[in-house]
């Protein structure tokens, strides 16, 4: 059933686990989310970005996630990720939409703030979920791409004043991994995490989990994330799978037969996601 992210959240942190958050762009997608995360018993968010909002169409997924949700007997929730455009995101969550990360982390501090404020109070009378970013992830993340010397860390007092301010529910916070894969193994700044984990109460999301050791998430856990974005890892096998099957059947033309390869493939990474944020059994 449809929760609030808020609750899965306060209950991930309390229990000392993740919620993973798995980035969809279309029925299929959607489908094999909900269906690792159903066999697994594990709650799980389902994330569109701009991109794939653009791709499929609010509506669309507003009401495939609603009926999915119902179908499977597990907490799911609808999340809108890296959304920038404000009034988007006022029309989304206007349509039902309960869950939002609005992404002003590219703004300066006191910009920033104004506009996840704004957010927050419009969220508030709908009883939406708002995350939102301070400091800044490099990488690309669809069209949001950020140059490894643009992005910078979280810092600590800013964190508190920053949740204070603003309200937010949840905060993403920038500990050293990016959006995409990783040249080399990512180096989390643990330290950093701690301490903002001592000073913030509201859970903490990291972003960028794609290439990240499992070891590296787990402890980020341990010190107080609760939610885990994953994208890359999961697209990259989906269309390897697909480009397999036609490497072998240069004349298939049916959908329903060579999606089917690239479903399991994306399955059993989700599988494995699941079981790295220890979110397993927790539905
Ligand atoms: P990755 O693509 O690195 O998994 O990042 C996902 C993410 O942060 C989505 O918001
Ligand atoms: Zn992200
Ligand atoms: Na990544």
């Amino acid at each position: 059933s449809l929760i609030s992210t808020k609750q899965m959240l306060l209950k991930a942190q309390e229990e000392g686990y993740s919620i993973p958050a798995f980035n969809i762009h279309n029925l299929e997608t959607i489908q094999v989310v909900l269906q690792a995360a159903s066999d697994l018993k594990s709650p799980v968010i389902l994330a569109a970005t701009p991109s794939t909002v653009k791709y499929a169409g609010e509506e669309y997924l507003l009401a495939i996630i609603e009926k999915a949700s119902e179908i499977n007997n597990i907490p799911v929730t609808f999340h809108l990720d890296h959304h920038e455009n404000v009034d988007d995101i006022k029309r989304i969550i206007a349509l039902g939409c309960k869950s939002v990360m609005i992404d002003a982390s590219k703004h300066e501090f006191k910009e920033n703030v104004e506009i996840v404020k704004d957010i927050v109070d419009f969220a508030y009378s709908y009883g939406a979920t708002v995350e939102a970013e301070l400091g800044k992830l490099g990488g690309v993340e669809d069209d949001l791409i950020v140059d490894e010397k643009d992005s910078f860390l979280t810092d600590p007092n800013e964190a508190v004043e920053f949740v204070k301010l603003t309200g937010v529910d949840s905060l993403a916070v920038a500990i050293g991994t990016a959006h995409g894969l990783y040249k080399s193994e990512p180096k989390l700044d643990f330290d950093r995490l701690e301490k903002i984990r001592s000073m913030v109460d509201v859970p903490l999301v990291l972003h960028g989990a794609s290439g990240v050791p499992y070891d590296a998430v787990q402890k980020a856990t341990d010190l107080g994330i609760c939610k885990v974005n994953i994208a890359t890892e999961l697209k990259i096998p989906f269309s390897s799978a697909i480009r397999d099957y036609f490497k072998e059947n240069p004349d298939a033309s049916d959908p329903r037969q060579y999606l089917v390869p690239a479903k399991k493939a994306m399955y059993d990474v989700v599988v494995d996601k699941i079981k790295m944020c220890k979110s397993e059994n927790k539905a």
